[in-house]
């Protein structure tokens, strides 16, 4: 394979690790905190979590302890969607585990964790390895989607590492990977098998975090992707002066994403969905904002501008919730006959038939294509597949409707020229920002360092990130404790409770109190790629939420 000059160049960089994990492993030690609750329903969560419920905080701190010595067999997974700096996990726990006792071994399982369940893994070997420090994408061992959650399958997780010799097993993954972490964990120690787990938070979508878990590695390289790409479209637009451009943006149900790339690019407007569920936005009421910003933009002489969409948002409209449940309901009970309706009109005909009117006259009322997409297959929850529906091309329609009739009272005299963009893969793979080749790397390290004070159900936890690396803080979080009860496909099930954007939070807040000047004058920023060589305020900044949150 040949590798271009900034791949090369990616092979010598050393990430770095906070000044604690820089000490010989033998002279690190974990200070235990308070005991912990979880997110909520603590009741219930005890009696799920019997043996792992509520334990200590753990921070690692200088001083004498007796870590693990003897040779270990770890085995490491990469659950779900790629994020920047799954290689750097991998690198990291490997150079931990070969300081701690260079006669261990790690192992990668292929694939995700159906590896695992099928018993698919190679040796990762320090040159295997090597090939893809501070590379991004992840296929060194690939990853996938399949879930291990029943009894059957922590069975066969146990028999596989047996079989292996496999004493800790690390968990590269987001909120629901997590969840099973701990469950796995839970059964583990149940059934007196010695094998420890310990999670990672991966995902773009900045959605897995508590105030120790500050954020999910990915996202700053992801984000920064996606605002570069921004930036050029703004500048395009403001050059040209002749489109609208609707960008939708990756992030699953949090507007994380599309909140991040507003303060970094400051574009005509951006919708934040936990808005517009806090207010009860309507369709029509979003179009209309859209529309009436349209005119006033004209009115100025600026038949352009940008506005970012987040994915997830059609299911914040209430109606369309309503929709979506409704449809997501009557799919999964009656998928068997539902399935073998060849054609749309078939489809919608009996869809029509077993909803309730207002959400039959909403899902009549949406375009053609629209109405498609949301009867498209849903993912292994059962739900609807946000990334597949086209909303920005909704919006688009629905504005340039309105627009029409403006138009028509005299009331619209500019000109819509719409231009449409959904930006997700493009921002999962890439090389990971010097950031997120430092936290990446060093959430692998802390991970080892876990496992050999024997800990388990606990999520590898890096703080104090608003600050260079070297002040960073290491430890670990029981996942326990960022976890409640929630309905899924019918049941109440404990998960990890997804963070959505805080309305009160200093991020939000920052960009509401712009937003209105940004929505009228053009008042562009454009951040450029990311850049892994000169200053720190160009290569190392965090992103501009993390900086608000500790820094203010
Ligand atoms: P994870 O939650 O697994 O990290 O994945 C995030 C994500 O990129 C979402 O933003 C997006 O909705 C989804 O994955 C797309 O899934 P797929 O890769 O299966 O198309």
């Amino acid at each position: 394979m040949e590798h271009s000059a900034l791949q090369q160049a990616r092979y010598h960089y050393k990430p770095v690790l906070p000044k604690i994990l820089q000490n010989d492993i033998s002279t690190i030690a974990p200070e235990y905190g308070e005991k912990t609750e979880s997110a909520g329903n603590q009741t219930e969560l005890k009696e799920y979590f019997a043996h792992s419920y509520g334990r200590e905080v753990v921070t690692f701190t200088e001083g004498e302890s007796s870590p693990r010595s003897e040779p270990i067999s770890i085995g490491v997974v990469l659950s779900g969607g790629q994020a920047p700096g799954g290689h750097n996990v991998i690198a990291g726990i490997y150079d931990a585990m070969i300081a701690g006792n260079s006669e261990s071994r790690l192992y990668g399982f292929l694939g995700g964790p159906a590896g695992i369940l099928e018993n698919r893994a190679i040796e990762l070997t320090a040159n295997f390895i090597d090939q893809f420090r501070n590379t991004g994408g992840f296929d060194m061992i690939g990853s996938g989607r399949t879930k291990i959650e029943t009894e059957e399958q922590f069975e066969q997780s146990a028999a596989v590492c047996r079989e292996r010799g496999i004493g800790a097993l690390v968990i590269i993954g987001g909120d629901d990977s997590n969840t099973n972490a701990a469950l796995l964990a839970e059964y583990f120690m149940e059934h007196n098998i010695d094998i420890k787990v310990i999670g990672v938070p991966k995902t773009i979508d900045g959605d897995l975090r508590n105030e120790l878990v500050e954020a999910s590695f990915g996202f700053d390289t992801a984000t920064k992707t996606y605002s570069e790409l921004i930036g050029n479209i703004e500048r395009d637009v403001n050059s040209a002066k002749k489109y609208w451009h609707f960008v939708k943006l990756m992030g699953r149900s949090a507007s994380h994403i599309a909140l991040e790339c507003a303060l970094q690019c400051q574009p005509n407007i951006a919708i934040i969905s936990e808005e517009v569920e806090n207010n009860h936005t309507t369709l029509g009421e979003l179009v209309e904002y859209l529309a009436q910003t349209v005119v006033t933009r004209s009115e100025q002489g600026e038949n352009f501008g940008v506005v970012l969409v987040p994915e997830g948002l059609i299911e914040f409209i209430p109606e369309m919730k309503r929709l979506i449940s409704e449809l997501n309901s009557i799919l999964a009970e009656h998928n068997d006959y539902f399935s073998t309706l060849k054609t749309f009109e078939d489809q919608s005909e009996y869809i029509n038939k077993h909803l309730s009117r207002d959400a039959s006259y909403v899902f009549s009322s949406l375009p053609n294509n629209i109405q498609r997409q949301l009867l498209m297959d849903r993912d292994p929850h059962g739900n609807v597949q946000v990334s597949r529906i086209e909303t920005e091309k909704l919006l688009i329609e629905m504005v340039e409707d309105r627009l029409n009739e403006l138009k028509a009272e005299g009331n619209f005299k500019g000109k819509f020229s719409p231009q449409h963009h959904f930006f997700g893969y493009e921002g999962r793979a890439g090389f990971p920002s010097n950031f997120d080749a430092n936290y990446a790397y060093s959430l692998g390290y802390n991970a080892y360092l876990l496992i050999s004070f024997n800990l388990t159900g606990y999520i590898s936890s890096i703080r104090n990130l608003a600050q260079p690396a070297e002040e960073w803080i290491a430890g670990g979080v029981p996942i326990t404790m960022m976890m409640n009860m929630e309905m899924r496909k019918g049941k109440m099930k404990p998960v990890i409770r997804k963070s959505m954007v805080d309305l009160y939070g200093k991020p939000f807040k920052a960009f509401a109190a712009r937003r209105e000047e940004w929505a009228v004058k053009t008042s562009y920023t454009y951040p450029g790629p990311v850049q892994f060589f000169g200053p720190d305020e160009v290569c190392n900044r965090p992103t501009v939420s993390i900086t608000m949150e500790q820094k203010g």
